[in-house]
């Protein structure tokens, strides 16, 4: 690293060699929150290291949870049941919307008041979306202009609800269903299309009940979770970069031990696949309802691929990174329906545009995707993270495969999810 985070990345020959990624952020968001609700000490290996999951760990704390790291990664959370204790002060997000959404609707449900703060990216990011269920189901929340925040949530006694949310988002899903957890009667939503379902996979590891039909789930209120203890799956969208790295050399082979393979998360393989690659999957297990297994990947030459509807919601967090090899590949990408990237950490889509044009790329930007064409040659060039981890670490892939070098602005900004990204990088890379 650089003078004030700048990173300076050299073009590779080769990515050989094998890997375990850090865990899951969004199991381990979940999780954390679910044993604060839990009664008894809950355990979780291979826990995050990132700060989103941090902020989590934080603000689980400051609801009178006891919480652990130690030295191997093991947090240990000891909950105090469904009545959380009233924070002192407000309960800082940092930059994590899966925080602030989820948390929100276990705070939803408390006889106190709590306030939910953000970094300058989260208090950009939309929280009407779970203002309005949680609204209806009794609580009172007050957000800037009524969709962002600051987020002031009166709890109170909760009503189950039957909800349809507009976007498909697996936080909003979680956040209505925590909120469930704690309400009396049946709560159920039912998703334009599937997202991931960690959330009900966790509630059901705690022991609760819950009842799904294809893109619909129904939660009875007022259950008593028991602790947990678990390993988190290594984070498929962790692996992802290094998976689209290998992808683009020509004689790169590449493992991943231990990584989550749940079917609502490892649409990347089917796309890798289609572009070209040969992945396999071997020793697949199950572990509290998450499918955890070890991936290998031999790159090949492959066929143009358009990611659209249902597709989309299910590689949201891939897109980035699938966007910043696509000039490299044989057929090029098109994407549709990906408007939701405009809110995440950043403005996704103008910001993979913008650094795939800074390195000489041909791609076109539309209102909710991109047309790259593939067989392209880019240049090393300056790359700005926007301060959005997966920009940043999918623009590190792509400076790989670059002529001559690339500065990568801000990528200590990595850190969000995934500290040791550079280092484990560095190990893969041949030059
Ligand atoms: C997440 C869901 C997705 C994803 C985010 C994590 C989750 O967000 O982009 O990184 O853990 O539920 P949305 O729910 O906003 O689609």
């Amino acid at each position: 690293m650089q003078e004030s985070g700048s990173l300076v990345i050299r073009p590779a020959r080769n990515i050989l060699g094998s890997l375990r990624v850090p865990g899951d952020k969004s199991i381990s968001h979940r999780y954390a929150m679910l044993a604060a609700v839990a009664g008894g000490r809950s355990r979780f290996r291979n826990f995050a290291p990132g700060a989103d999951c941090a902020s989590t760990l934080h603000c689980v704390r400051e609801l009178g949870c006891g919480v652990e790291r130690d030295a191997e990664g093991v947090v240990s959370v000891d909950g105090v049941g469904a009545r959380l204790r009233p924070p002192a002060g407000p309960l800082d997000c940092g930059n994590s919307g899966s925080t602030m959404r989820m948390l929100s609707g276990l705070l939803a449900g408390q006889d106190f008041a709590s306030d939910l703060v953000g970094d300058a990216s989260l208090s950009c990011r939309p929280m009407k979306r779970i203002i309005e269920p949680l609204t209806r189901m009794g609580a009172e929340i007050r957000g800037t202009d009524g969709d962002r925040a600051p987020l002031h949530i009166r709890g109170a006694r909760l009503h189950g609800i039957d909800y349809r949310p507009a976007v498909a988002s697996a936080q909003v899903k979680t956040s209505v269903l925590f909120a469930g957890l704690l309400a009396e009667g049946r709560t159920s939503v039912e998703e334009p299309a599937r997202t991931r379902d960690h959330g009900e996979l966790a509630l059901r590891a705690f022991g609760a009940e819950l009842e799904r039909t294809q893109n619909r789930v129904s939660i009875e209120g007022r259950q008593q979770l028991h602790p947990l203890d678990a390993f988190v799956p290594g984070d498929i969208s962790s692996a992802a970069f290094f998976l689209c790295a290998a992808s683009i050399f020509p004689e790169s082979n590449m493992v991943i031990d231990g990584v989550l393979l749940n079917p609502t998360r490892s649409a990347l393989l089917d796309v890798l696949t289609a572009m070209g690659s040969r992945i396999s999957m071997m020793r697949v297990e199950e572990s509290n309802g998450e499918l955890v297994g070890t991936i290998s990947l031999v790159p090949g030459r492959g066929r143009p691929v358009k990611v659209e509807g249902a597709l989309t919601a299910l590689l949201i967090d891939e897109l980035p990174v699938l966007a910043a090899i696509a000039p490299f590949t044989a057929g090029g990408l098109e994407v549709r329906d990906a408007g939701e990237l405009r809110v995440k950490e950043s403005d996704r889509l103008s910001a993979v545009t913008r650094n795939l044009q800074a390195m000489g790329a041909q791609v076109e930007e539309t209102d909710t995707g991109w047309r790259i064409p593939g067989r392209q040659r880019l240049h090393g060039a300056e790359i700005q993270s926007c301060d959005d981890h997966r920009i940043a670490m999918a623009f590190a892939v792509a400076a790989l495969h670059a002529e001559g070098e690339s500065v990568l602005r801000n990528a200590e900004c990595v850190a969000i999810s995934y500290p040791a990204f550079f280092d484990d990088l560095e190990k893969l890379v041949e030059r």
